[in-house]
């Protein structure tokens, strides 16, 4: 069974979950012009996920789905409200999902993990996983270490389940090499982050497309939680600091907080903006119909081309 008719949706693409950021204003909007649109937990209180599902029922009534961090303070909560509310579709990762794919399953929830590498994906699949999303290092935010094209083909031999790719993923071309590397269908956080409907400052969105090629940079590398993100004053002050081997109290005083400094203040050079590695795609803002019309268009043509003239 192929994504889109795991999830049923129109188009093999899934809006990435990004804390603190996709509520029912970008989900929704990606939901209805036939992606998944997906609501995160990351950032939000349960209370503030519950209303955004709900509100989510009143935007659409395509299929969605929730994205639980396995690491968040609340995460028991979130694990029974998302059956409390019925949601259909969960993603979940940065963390171990083991104890929570079961009782998801039982209560009649699609469970998408996140995963990084071809032992998480046999693992997932193990427990009964619908299919994973398989995210590379090019990705904004949080990251692994394998690159999404170098390991994805790797990734979708070693399981049964359909694998969706992560990371790096912008246009029609890299979902066209994403399937004929084996994915199912891809999922794309950066892209959606200058969309119309995306609630984050309009400085932010500024940034991003102003931003070129070589503009992104991981934090955190020599840690457990690497982070990429745009170049700014915060990222150079986050690396000099781990070069010189600060310690936590120092990294705290720029990190905690900066997320939100970049997505409700729009501060773009002390605040975090996490951002993948396509930026010299991100070149206007657009509604996440036009982006998704646009890249389907581009991919019939291209598919198109490619079968009647082989390349
Ligand atoms: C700003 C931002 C926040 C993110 N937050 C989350 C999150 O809360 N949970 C999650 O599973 N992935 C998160 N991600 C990863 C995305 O869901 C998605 O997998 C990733 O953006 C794909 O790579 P791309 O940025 O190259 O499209 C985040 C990504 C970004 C850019």
């Amino acid at each position: 069974m192929n994504i889109q008719e795991l999830l049923n949706i129109e188009y093999p693409i899934l809006q990435g979950a990004m804390a603190n950021i996709s509520t029912s204003e970008i989900a929704s909007a990606v939901s209805n012009a036939g992606g998944l649109g997906m609501i995160a937990t990351g950032g939000f209180t349960p209370e503030e996920v519950r209303r955004e599902i709900r509100k989510m029922r009143e935007l659409t009534d395509k299929p969605f789905g929730v994205n639980v961090v396995i690491m968040h303070s609340d995460v028991e909560e979130l694990k029974e409200l998302v059956v409390e509310e019925k949601v259909k579709i969960v993603t979940c990762g940065a963390g171990n999902p083991a104890p929570y794919i079961g009782y998801w399953k039982e209560n009649g929830i699609k469970v998408i993990p996140i995963i990084a590498n071809k032992k998480m994906a046999m693992k997932v699949e193990s427990l009964g996983a619908d299919a994973c999303v398989f995210e590379g290092a090019e990705a904004g935010g949080h990251i692994g270490k394998l690159n999404t094209f170098a390991a994805l083909p790797e990734i979708v031999g070693s399981v049964n389940i359909p694998v969706v790719a992560a990371g790096g993923v912008y246009t029609a071309r890299q979902i066209f090499a994403a399937e004929i590397l084996g994915a199912s269908g891809v999922q794309m956080g950066t892209r959606f982050l200058v969309a119309e409907e995306t609630p984050v400052h309009e400085n932010f969105k500024k940034a991003l497309i102003d931003a070129t090629d070589r503009d992104t940079i991981v934090t955190g590398i020599t840690g457990p939680h690497p982070v990429r993100c745009l170049k700014n004053s915060l990222t150079d002050k986050l690396l000099e600091l781990e070069l010189k081997g600060a310690g936590v109290e120092e990294f705290e005083k720029y990190a905690v907080g900066s997320t939100l400094k970049a997505v409700k203040d729009g501060d773009s050079d002390w605040g975090s903006i996490m951002a993948g590695e396509g930026l010299e795609y991100l070149t206007e803002i657009e509604s996440a119909k036009d982006i998704i019309e646009n890249i389907m268009k581009e991919y019939d043509e291209l598919t198109d081309f490619w079968c009647r003239n082989g390349n």
